[in-house]
Order: C-alpha cells, then structure tokens, then sequence
C-alpha cells in the first residue's frame, strides 16, 4: 500500500498541528520522526501550515484552498487536533462539519480508509475499567468509513417546519462507498486473523440493511476464507467492553466508527493512546495519500501545560514510517520504545504520572537509540 524502501527523493509531509494539544503532541511526534529519519537516511521534508481554529483566528477560514492543494501534493499529512472553545460554537453557513478543517481535508482528500489500531498496552491495565485478564492481549482494529454518511448528508440544517424550529441530518451510503470500505476492512482482516465485525444498525436503518447487504457479497465474492459476523452497533459497544479480545478487525460507518474508536481508547487505558491512518484510492502503483493524527481531539481542559500524553501522535507517525515510507522496521522501533518507557513508569497525567509531555517525548527519544 505505501512506497519501497530506498525510493529517491525527498518525502513530503505537510504538518498542521492545528489547535489546543494538537502543537504540543505533533512538535513531540517530529521529534520522533526527525530522530528517526536522520539516522535512517530518511529524507523528510517538512512543510508546516495552519488548520482548525488557528487558520480561522488568520484567515477567516478552517482551512485554505493552498494548503488543501499542498496536502493533496504531499507524501503524507501529519494532523495534530482541531477545535476548541473560542470556535465550537460559531454559526457558519454550512453547519458543524463547515467549522471543521479536518472534516475538509477528510472529504476533499476522499480519505475514506481511517484505520484505528487499539491494543491493551503492557503496564497500563489498572487504568482501565477492565481487570487485566480481560483484556491482556486485546489487538483490534477499527476501520471507520470517513467520507460519508450523516457527517456529509444532504439535505441538512436548522429551519421552520410547520411553525417549530427542525434540525435535520441525514444518514446516507451509496453501494459503492460501503463496498469500498468493506473491502478495505478484508483485505486488512485477511492480512490478521480472518476475522471482520461488521457493525450497522440494520434493525432500524435502511442504510444498515445496504451495508450488511453490501457487506456480505463483497466477502463471498472476494473473501470466501474471511469469517464476516455481522453486529448491530449497541451490541457491538456492549461486546467491546466485555469482550474486547473477541475482536480482530471492526468495521464501521463515519458515526458508529467515530464513537467506537473513542470507546476502544478505555482498552489502551487513554485517548491518548490512539493513533490513526486515513487512506484515500490508491493511485497509480498502490499508493495512498494518507493522513496521520491522533484519534483525540484538542483537549482544550489542558492544552499549554506540557501534560498532554505525545504517545498517540508519535503511534502517528509509526503508522507513517510503516504504510507511506515503507519503514516497518522503525515502526516497530516506535513501538518498542514506547512499551520500555511505559514499562520504565514514565506516565503523563493521563496514565497516572506525572511526567510532562516533553519528558515522555525525551525518555522515547531515549528508548530508541
Ligand atoms: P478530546 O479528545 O479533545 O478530550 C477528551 C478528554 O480526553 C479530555 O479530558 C482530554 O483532556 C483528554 N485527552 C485527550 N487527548 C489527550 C492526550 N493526548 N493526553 C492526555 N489527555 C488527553 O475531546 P473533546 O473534549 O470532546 O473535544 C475537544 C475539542 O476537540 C472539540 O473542539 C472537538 O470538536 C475537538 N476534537 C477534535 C478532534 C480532531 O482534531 N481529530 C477529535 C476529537 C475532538
Ligand atoms: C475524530 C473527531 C472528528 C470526528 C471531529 C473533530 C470532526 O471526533 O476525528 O474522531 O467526529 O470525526
Ligand atoms: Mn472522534
């Protein structure tokens, strides 16, 4: 999916690092990459834009057209967090999903694919609401649809309906956006165990009965070998809180993707464990235009403070080196430093410590040489 080892020529990454902790956990995920890059021959070439807030605080506007082009021309985007107090709640033409850079970026980008590993990480069991024998072991991965669906429904809006003020979202999917998604979830469950949760609601939705639909004979045309189990959504949650090593890959609409994935985070023991990839098409040779970000917000509660967990973004940037670089090799790298470090109780608030984020950046830096 991503590029060879050894390709020639600089490597693109536009950073936006966006709002709240969105600056703080991508300065410690660069630090990472750069670290890793310099002593791998990696030749990354960084560009740094504004997006979310910042870019409206600027420009007037979540995202600009010049940096949409500019990601579009990237090897890959690395994306910090988005949103916060001073604009939730502004009133812009459009809604919601016009306030947010992100959900541009996601749409115009056509990065369908967002990819959500969790795992029980060793050392952090007691942080969860789990007892660890439940969840020892837990390695899942959540494939959320991410261009469609009620994020970017039509019709959609607050208006007059007969006397009363009505807000209306729509839920929608084309046989195609679920077949493309479907797929991409099997070719990953394939690549694992076999095992693909498909999750929708078709007990009450006509989208959710497309999607089963759909579902099912793309895994009997092209994945006779995948066992496909279908759940509907509410039991999907009940069963990862219970049973969350049952679970190999998951797969899901923009919505129900959205809230498992922050559910899931209970597993890692923090939000701030979550990384995440979004895929557009592959192009010409198999490669995808990705974007890497956290799965956590801007966490404005305690963004400026340096005790946001860098974890989930340098998770990030792993995910990075492995699919766009062609790198496993320095992923793995990423992800044995962060469990020596985790092992080695350097914890950031959210983990029960009290190391800042610029220490837990310093002792992974550490870890990895
Ligand atoms: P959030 O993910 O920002 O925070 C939820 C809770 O988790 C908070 O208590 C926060 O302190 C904690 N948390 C999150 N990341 C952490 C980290 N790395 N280290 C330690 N603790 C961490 O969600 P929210 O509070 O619902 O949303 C805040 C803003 O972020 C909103 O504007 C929302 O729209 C936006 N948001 C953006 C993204 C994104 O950019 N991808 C994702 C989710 C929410
Ligand atoms: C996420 C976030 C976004 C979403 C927001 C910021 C638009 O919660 O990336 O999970 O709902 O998709
Ligand atoms: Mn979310």
């Amino acid at each position: 999916m991503g590029e060879s080892k050894g390709e020639a020529g600089p490597r693109h990454v536009l950073v936006l690092a966006g709002d709240g902790i969105g600056p703080e956990v991508t300065q410690g995920a660069l630090r990472i990459l750069e670290h890793l890059a310099e002593r791998a021959g990696l030749n990354i070439h960084l560009t740094h834009d504004l997006a979310g807030g910042a870019c409206y605080d600027r420009h007037g506007e979540f995202l600009r057209d010049d940096t949409l082009e500019a990601a579009r021309n990237a090897h890959a985007i690395l994306f910090g967090a988005e949103g916060g107090p001073a604009w939730d709640d502004l009133e812009i033409e459009g809604g919601p999903t016009a306030r947010s850079g992100l959900s541009r970026l996601r749409k115009e980008l056509d990065l369908y694919a967002n990819v959500r590993p969790v795992r029980a990480w060793p050392g952090l069991a007691h942080l969860t609401p789990f007892v660890p024998e439940r969840i020892e072991g837990a390695d899942l991965i959540i494939v959320r649809e991410l261009t469609g669906g009620v994020y970017f429904g039509e019709p959609r809006g607050i208006a007059t309906h007969r006397g009363e003020t009505r807000a209306v979202d729509t839920q929608v999917y084309t046989e195609s956006e679920i077949e493309r998604i479907a797929s991409f979830a099997m070719a990953l469950a394939s690549r694992r165990q076999g095992l693909l949760t498909s999750v929708d609601k078709a007990n009450v939705m006509e989208t959710g009965v497309l999607w089963r639909r759909v579902a099912s004979a793309a895994a009997a045309r092209d994945y006779p070998d995948l066992t496909l189990e279908h759940l509907y959504a509410d039991n999907c949650l009940f069963q990862l809180v219970t049973n969350p090593r049952r679970f190999d890959v998951i797969v899901a609409d923009n919505l129900f993707g959205d809230l498992l994935s922050d559910c899931a985070a209970a597993i890692a023991g923090s939000l701030g464990m979550l990384p995440s990839a979004s895929f557009g098409p592959a192009k010409a040779g198999g490669k995808r235009l990705a974007l890497y970000e956290p799965v956590h917000g801007s966490a404005p509660d305690i963004a400026g403070r340096n005790i946001a967990n860098p974890m989930a973004a340098i998770l990030s940037v792993a995910m990075m080196l492995d699919t766009s670089f062609g790198r496993p090799d320095l992923a793995r790298r990423i992800e044995n430093a962060i469990e020596s470090v985790l092992r080695e109780n350097v914890l950031t608030r959210d983990l029960g410590g009290t190391a800042s984020g610029d220490e837990m950046t310093e002792a992974i830096l550490a870890a990895l040489t």
